[in-house]
């Protein structure tokens, strides 16, 4: 067990953030000395307003710098500090330790379903492929009426304003158990990116791809089991989003 456990005596000086202790444990992977995954416990002194991103930040920092992870904003806009926590998938940058039990060990680890590299980092380029072949980006090839922009309304564009705020942190997908045990599912960010052009009253190119997802890997393959909708930070209704995606493909268009 690893201890960065700072004693502290004596009242809390006014202004002062208070302290608690925290076991966290990680499930730790180096693929150049481990045949398997091990977990590690970390013993800390955290402040309440932490986050288990402060919380990793303290062990690489403090304790043992070949601890792996990935985050660049640490605000909840890049997307790339998306984990497992207790078991749910989470942005550790968006997580405050005094939302969880500390009472009890946090237990953290890699997102599931895609390859592990190294202890929290995980292969992302399976979940790329899927959002690069929906074709995420506006498809138009006529000429706008005025010659210069492509007018759209508030209303219009209101109908897809929700997926819009997808960071592709990867969260909902390796949330899903379709996409555990089928790697070939499309999964739930290829959809939300997907619905995002395809409601585009601008766009030209949502029969592509409704063609895409009508495939047997695409929706179809929804369950509607929620985790996506349980697991993203962007509080994007995941499951809702495909279903709207399946109606689209049912009617022929959006
Ligand atoms: S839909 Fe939500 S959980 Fe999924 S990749 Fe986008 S932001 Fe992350
Ligand atoms: S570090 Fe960017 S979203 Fe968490």
């Amino acid at each position: 067990m690893a201890s960065a456990v700072a004693a502290k005596s004596g009242p809390i000086a006014h202004g002062e953030v208070p302290t608690f202790p925290v076991t966290i444990i990680i499930r730790r992977f180096d693929p150049e000395v481990d045949k398997e995954p091990r977990w590690v416990d970390y013993d800390l002194q955290m402040h309440g307003t932490d986050r288990v991103l402060d919380a990793l930040h303290k062990i690489k920092w403090e304790i043992d710098g070949s601890l792996a992870f990935r985050r660049s904003c640490a605000h909840g806009v890049c997307g790339s500090d998306a984990m497992r926590i207790n078991g749910k998938n989470r942005l550790a940058c968006k997580t405050l330790l005094k939302d969880l039990d500390v009472s009890k060990p946090i237990y953290i680890e890699a997102l599931k379903g895609l390859p592990l590299e190294k202890d929290l980092i995980v292969d992302m380029e399976p979940f790329f492929d899927s959002y690069r072949a929906v074709q995420p980006f506006l498809i138009a090839s006529s000429k706008p009426k005025d010659g210069k922009e492509r007018l759209q309304s508030a209303a219009q564009r209101e109908i897809f304003d929700e997926t819009t705020k997808c960071i592709l942190c990867a969260a909902c997908t390796s949330s899903c158990p379709v996409f555990w045990t089928d790697g070939q599912y499309f999964g739930p960010a290829a959809i939300v990116n997907a619905h995002r052009f395809i409601f585009d009253s601008r766009d030209e190119g949502a029969q592509v791809r409704m063609d895409i997802l009508n495939d047997k890997e695409g929706v179809w393959r929804c369950r509607t089991t929620f985790n996506c909708t349980d697991a993203c930070p962007r509080g994007i209704q995941v499951t809702k989003v495909i279903g709207e995606v399946k109606q689209a493909i049912l009617r022929g268009k959006p």
